[in-house]
């Protein structure tokens, strides 16, 4: 709690990233992952591994973008760092932790920047224009030779859907389902439109379960995303063993890793 707390007053942040919520969400990954070591080793290297055999695609090795780069767990960043030129870190939020593991490379750089556009556009939003412009951040940049979406993609609605749903209280539902998907869609549209091969680590179903076995509740991403896609490879992500987020009940994710269709290849 005192480490949290710490982290907190310690970590640099943009004052409207820390009022929405991503430093909070980073701390909590954080705890989180020190409780469900165990639970979530399979999946950390299964992430690693894919990312990896997804190099295969690379014909250059410039720059390497990753966006969700987080807490780095599910980074290969030794082997990223060796292999490009320069690997750019992408996320709202760099731990003073993740900062120090990127100053012992010299090409590695932590770029904090919102993917989506929607701090830029938020104020500018009311229930009859939701809508916000397709991303565009790197995608001038030539140099960019591979990208990676690293278990970000699920996670992209949660704090603008809380920020709207205080913004605009009782704020129809229905309308922030479809513009939850919506913003889902644009980053992967947005991973295609690199002329570079992209490699995306996403969540595709998400179970919730009692000790017994029993489902409670089924979520299906990738049917709602429309997203129809070969993986390269998926595995079981124990994310909260029972007990994590309540007595009895228990969570897993299906990951995928998959890559994304690109101009150049
Ligand atoms: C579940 S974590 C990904 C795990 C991470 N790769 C790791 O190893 O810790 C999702 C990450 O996405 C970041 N994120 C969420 N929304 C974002 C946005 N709009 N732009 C950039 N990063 C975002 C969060 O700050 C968080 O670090």
């Amino acid at each position: 709690m005192l480490t949290e707390w710490f982290t907190h007053l310690t970590t640099a942040c943009p004052p409207l990233v820390r009022k929405l919520g991503y430093l909070r969400e980073s701390i909590a990954i954080r705890s989180r992952y020190r409780r469900c070591k165990t639970a979530w080793q399979p999946h950390l290297e299964s992430s690693q591994a894919a990312l990896l055999e997804s190099l295969h695609a690379c014909s250059d090795f410039r720059t390497a973008l990753v966006f969700g780069s987080g807490l780095l767990l599910d980074i290969p960043l030794s082997e990223l760092a060796t292999r490009f030129e320069n690997v750019w870190l992408v996320d709202l939020i760099h731990l003073p932790e993740v900062r120090r593991a990127a100053r012992r490379y010299a090409n590695v750089r932590c770029l904090s920047c919102d993917i989506t556009g929607f701090l830029e556009q938020m104020e500018a939003l009311s229930p009859n224009n939701l809508n916000l412009p397709p991303p565009a951040s790197f995608l001038d940049n030539p140099a960019v030779d591979w990208v990676a979406s690293v278990n970000l993609l699920s996670q992209l609605p949660l704090l603008p859907l809380d920020w709207l749903r205080k913004r605009f209280p009782g704020i129809d539902e229905v309308l922030l389902e479809e513009w939850s998907t919506q913003l889902m869609r644009q980053h992967l549209d947005y991973l295609a439109a690199f002329a570079a091969p992209a490699c995306l680590l996403a969540d595709m179903e998400q179970t919730t379960y009692e000790q017994n076995g029993e489902v409670i509740e089924h979520a299906d991403f990738a049917a709602i995303l429309d997203f129809e896609h070969q993986a390269l490879a998926q595995w079981r992500w124990d994310i909260a063993p029972p007990g994590e987020i309540a007595s009895g009940i228990g969570r897993f994710h299906r990951v995928a890793a998959v890559t994304m269709k690109c101009g150049r290849n």
